[in-house]
C-alpha cells in the first residue's frame, strides 16, 4: 500500500492538522503512523500539542477515548552530528552510524529505552507505549484532555514538596543508572503539584565518560529553578546531599 492509499481523514480527521502534517512529514511517517495505528497504539491523531525544531508532539486518541503522546522527531532537521556523538558510546546503537535517518530511528528508540529504564525505577515519566522508527508513542500528561503545563508556565502550590519530589526523582534516575541530560523547567511538567521528567532523548549512563559534568549541569541548571521558584537559601551542595539523601533513604 502507497501513503496515497492511507486513509488519511481517518488517521487526520482535522483537515488542518493533515495538512500540516504532510508539510512537516515524509510519506514514511505517515505509514509509520498507519501502522501504529493498526497494531491499536492510537486510533487518530488530534491536534499539535507542541512543535519544536526537532520534534513535533502531538495529542492522539484511541477508540475507548484515551489520549496519547505521539513525539515525531523531524530526520532533516535533527543535531544528527550531537546525536551521533551520544549514539557513539552505547554499543546498541553503533550500526546507526552514518546515515540521517538511522541516527534519528536510534535516537527515539533511546529515549523509548530511557523512558522504560526510568519507569521501572518509578522516575516520574509518562509511561512509553511503542516506539517505531522515529515516532514515540506514550502516555499523555494531562488534565480533562488538556496537556499539563511546562514548570516554566506552572504554578506549583507547595514549593518545599516539589522540591523534595524532584531530588526522589532525581535519586530513581541514578538508581536506573542513567542521567536526564537535559534537566530544565522545559522538561518537567506539572500535574496535580508534582514533576513528571520528559524529553529523555538525550539521557546518558552513569558509566558515561561524560556522566559527572552532565549531571552536574542538571543540578546547576534546576538549582536556578529552584532559585526562581523561591528558594533562595538552596545551595549546589545542599541540593546535591539531598538528592544523595533520598537515594540512600531508598524513597
Ligand atoms: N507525554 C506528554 N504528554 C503531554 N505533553 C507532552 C508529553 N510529552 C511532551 N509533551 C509536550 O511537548 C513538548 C515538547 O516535548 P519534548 O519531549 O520536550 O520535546 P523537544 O525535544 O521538542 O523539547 C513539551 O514541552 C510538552 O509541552
Ligand atoms: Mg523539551
Amino acid at each position: 500500500m502507497t501513503a496515497d492509499e492511507y486513509n488519511l481523514s481517518k488517521l487526520f480527521p482535522e483537515e488542518d492538522l493533515r495538512k500540516t502534517f504532510a508539510k512537516v512529514f515524509d510519506k514514511n511517517v505517515i505509514k509509520t503512523i498507519h501502522t501504529l495505528s493498526s497494531q491499536g497504539h492510537f486510533d487518530h491523531l488530534e491536534y499539535t500539542i507542541a512543535t519544536g525544531k526537532e520534534a513535533h508532539v502531538f495529542r492522539a486518541v484511541d477508540n475507548a477515548g484515551h489520549f496519547r503522546a505521539i513525539k515525531i522527531y523531524k530526520i532533516e532537521t535533527s543535531d544528527f552530528k550531537r546525536m551521533e556523538e551520544y549514539l557513539d558510546f552505547e554499543p546498541r546503537f553503533k550500526k546507526a552510524k552514518h546515515d540521517k535517518r538511522n541516527i534519528v530511528f536510534a535516537w527515539t528508540q533511546k529515549e523509548f529505552s530511557a523512558l522504560q529504564r526510568f519507569k521501572k525505577n518509578k522516575v516520574n515519566v509518562p509511561t512509553p507505549l511503542a516506539a517505531k522508527e522515529n515516532v514515540l508513542v506514550m502516555e499523555f500528561i494531562g488534565e480533562n484532555g488538556e496537556p499539563s503545563p511546562r514548570l516554566k508556565d506552572a504554578r506549583v502550590e507547595n514549593i518545599d514538596a516539589f522540591y523534595e519530589n524532584v531530588c526522589v526523582n532525581i535519586a530513581r534516575m541514578l538508581n536506573a543508572k542513567i542521567i536526564h541530560g537535559d534537566l530544565s523547567e522545559y522538561n518537567i511538567l506539572v500535574q496535580d503539584d508534582e514533576p513528571i521528567i520528559i524529553d529523555c532523548g538525550q539521557a546518558i549512563p552513569t558509566i558515561h565518560p561524560n556522566a559527572k559534568k552532565f549531571y552536574e549541569r542538571d543540578l546547576n541548571n534546576m538549582l536556578k529553578v529552584f532559585h526562581r521558584m523561591g528558594l533562595k537559601e538552596l545551595t549546589f551542595d545542599t541540593f546535591y546531599e539531598d538528592v544523595k539523601k533520598a537515594k540512600e533513604s531508598g524513597k
